[in-house]
C-alpha cells in the first residue's frame, strides 16, 4: 500500500519514474527546521483554539522535537516515495506517535506550509547576508582609510582620464554595497509576512488564530489574502534580483582585480593564499577567486531568469511549477554568501603597488582638463579652452612630452593667458585637492566620507 498521505483517491501506485520526477526532498530537506518550527506553532495554535486537545498538542510538539533531533543527528531516513520534507516529517510523526500525527494537518495545506517554510528560511538568510554586506562595506572603508593618499589614474572607456585618489575609488564600492545592503534590508519587510492559515487557497473553516501563530513564529505581519499568500513568490524574485545587483558589483570589482593584477598593470598583488597556480606553466599566479566570483554572477542572473520564467504564466493559485523556486533560491543564497565570504577574507590582504599606480598617472595627458579649466578661470570660454588644450596635447604627442613637461614658452604659444603658476596646477596632488565639491575626489572629501561611513556602519551593525 502507498505511504502517501494523499493516496486515498488513487487506485494505482505511483509510477516509479513519476515518484523520482516529482520528488523534491533532495532540495527541500534543508527546510526541515523551519517546517518543524511552523508545525509546532500550528499545533499550539490548534489546541489554544480547542481544535485539538492540549494533550494532543503536547504529543505532536514532543514528537516533532524528536524528529528534529533525528535529522540533526543524521539518523532520519529520507526516501523518494515521500516526495518532500513536509510529507517526510508527517509520516515519521505517525510512526512515532500514531494517529494523533494525522491531526497536525488540520486547517493547513502543503501550499501554505511550503510558503511559510521558504519565508522563514529566507528571512534568516536575508539577515545573514545583511551582516556579510556590512562586513564587506567596512572592509572598503578600512582600505580607503589605509590607502588614503594613494593616487592612480581614473579611467573612462578604460583609457586614462583623470587622476583620482585610490581611497575615493574604494569608497565608490562602499556606496554600491551600501545600496545593496539597504535594498536587502528593505526586502525583509516583504519576506517577513506569515502565510499560514491560507490553507490550500481559500482559507479554512476552522476557528484558527493566525495572529497567534504569527506571534509564536516572530512574524510582525500576516498575509491579507489567502489566494495571494499561496501563489506569491515575489519575495523570492525580489531577493534574487537584489542578489543579482550585488553580483554585478562583485563582478565589476573582480574584473578590476583581475586586470590590475596582470603584468600589464601590476597595480595590485593578490595574496598567495587566494591565488592558484597553473599545472603546466610554473611561473603563473592566477586570480581564480576573482574570476570565479565574476563567473558566478552568471549563475545568479540565470537563477533570476529562471524564477521569473517559472512564475510568469502561472494561473492563481498554487501550481507545482512553483516547486522549482527552491533550486533558484538556495543556489542564489549559497553563491552570494560564498562570494561575499571569500572577498571579506581576501580584500584586506591585497597588496597595493603605490608606485605603479602613481607612475601610471604620469603619462596620458591626465591633466588636460585642468589646463582647460585654468584657461576658463582666466576668462576663456570652455569650448575654446578645450580646443586650445587639444592642440597642446597634439603638440605634446608629436614631441613625446606630457603637458607639464613642455616649457613655459611652449605652453604660452597656445594661449597668452598661461602664466608660470600653471605648473603647480598640473601636479597630481593639486588636481585632486582642487576637486572639493561634494562627492569629488579631494582628500578632505574622502576623509569626511570615510568618517560618515564609519558612523553609518556602526548604526547598521
Ligand atoms: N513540494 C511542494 C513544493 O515545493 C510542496 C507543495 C506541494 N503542494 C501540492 N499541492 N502538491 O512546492
Amino acid at each position: 500500500m502507498s505511504d502517501k498521505p494523499w493516496s486515498g483517491r488513487f487506485s494505482e501506485d505511483t509510477n516509479k519514474l513519476v515518484e523520482a520526477f516529482t520528488a523534491s526532498i533532495d532540495i527541500d530537506k534543508r527546510l526541515y527546521s523551519y517546517d518543524i518550527a511552523g508545525s509546532i506553532a500550528h499545533a499550539k495554535m490548534l489546541s489554544k483554539n480547542s481544535i485539538i486537545t492540549a494533550e494532543e498538542s503536547e504529543l505532536l510538539v514532543h514528537g516533532l522535537e524528536e524528529i528534529k533531533k533525528e535529522i540533526e543527528e543524521g539518523v532520519f531516513t529520507f526516501k523518494i516515495s515521500l516526495e518532500d520534507i513536509h510529507m517526510h516529517i508527517e509520516s515519521r510523526l505517525f510512526e512515532k506517535i500514531g494517529k494523533t500525527a494525522h491531526k497536525l494537518h488540520t486547517a493547513r495545506s502543503r501550499n501554505d506550509q511550503v510558503a511559510l517554510d521558504v519565508r522563514m528560511y529566507l528571512r534568516e538568510e536575508t539577515k545573514n547576508i545583511s551582516y556579510l554586506l556590512i562586513a564587506l562595506r567596512k572592509i572598503f572603508v578600512d582600505l580607503a582609510n589605509k590607502y588614503i593618499d594613494v593616487i592612480l589614474p581614473g579611467y573612462t572607456h578604460l583609457q586614462r582620464a583623470q587622476v583620482i585618489l585610490f581611497s575615493h575609488y574604494l569608497m565608490a564600492y562602499y556606496e554600491m554595497f551600501t545600496r545593496d545592503y539597504v535594498r536587502i534590508k528593505e526586502s525583509l519587510k516583504r519576506t517577513n509576512v506569515m502565510p499560514l492559515g491560507s490553507a490550500a487557497l481559500a482559507g479554512t473553516t476552522y476557528p484558527i488564530d493566525r495572529k497567534y501563530t504569527a506571534s509564536l513564529l516572530n512574524f510582525p505581519e500576516i498575509s491579507a489574502n489567502s489566494i495571494d499568500a499561496v501563489s506569491d513568490r515575489d519575495f523570492i524574485i525580489e531577493f534574487i534580483s537584489i542578489a543579482s545587483m550585488t553580483m554585478v558589483h562583485l563582478s565589476r570589482i573582480s574584473e578590476e582585480l583581475i586586470l590590475w593584477s596582470s603584468s600589464e598593470f601590476k597595480f595590485i598583488d593578490l595574496p598567495d593564499a587566494f591565488a592558484t597556480g597553473s599545472s603546466i606553466m610554473p611561473q603563473k599566479k592566477n586570480p581564480d577567486v576573482a574570476e570565479l566570483v565574476r563567473g558566478k554572477s552568471g549563475r545568479v542572473f540565470g537563477n533570476l531568469m529562471a524564477i521569473l520564467t517559472i512564475m510568469k504564466s502561472l494561473p492563481l493559485a498554487y501550481n507545482r511549477d512553483m516547486q522549482e523556486d527552491k533550486n533558484t533560491l538556495f543556489d542564489t543564497v549559497d553563491t552570494l554568501k560564498g562570494c561575499l565570504e571569500v572577498y571579506i577574507a581576501m580584500l584586506p590582504n591585497i597588496k597595493v603597488n603605490k608606485e605603479k599606480m602613481f607612475n601610471a598617472t604620469e603619462k596620458g595627458y591626465l591633466n588636460a582638463t585642468d589646463l582647460a579649466d585654468y584657461l576658463v578661470c582666466k576668462g576663456m570660454p570652455f569650448r575654446e579652452a578645450h580646443g586650445c588644450v587639444g592642440k597642446a596635447v597634439s603638440y605634446g604627442i608629436d614631441k613625446n612630452k606630457e603637458l607639464n613637461e613642455l616649457s613655459f614658452e611652449e605652453l604660452k604659444a597656445f594661449s597668452n593667458l598661461i602664466e608660470e603658476d600653471i605648473f603647480n596646477i598640473l601636479t597630481a596632488e593639486e588636481m585632486i585637492n582642487r576637486r572639493k565639491t561634494f562627492g569629488a575626489t579631494s582628500k578632505q572629501n574622502v576623509i569626511s566620507s570615510i568618517k560618515e561611513a564609519y558612523r553609518q556602519i556602526e548604526k547598521d551593525f
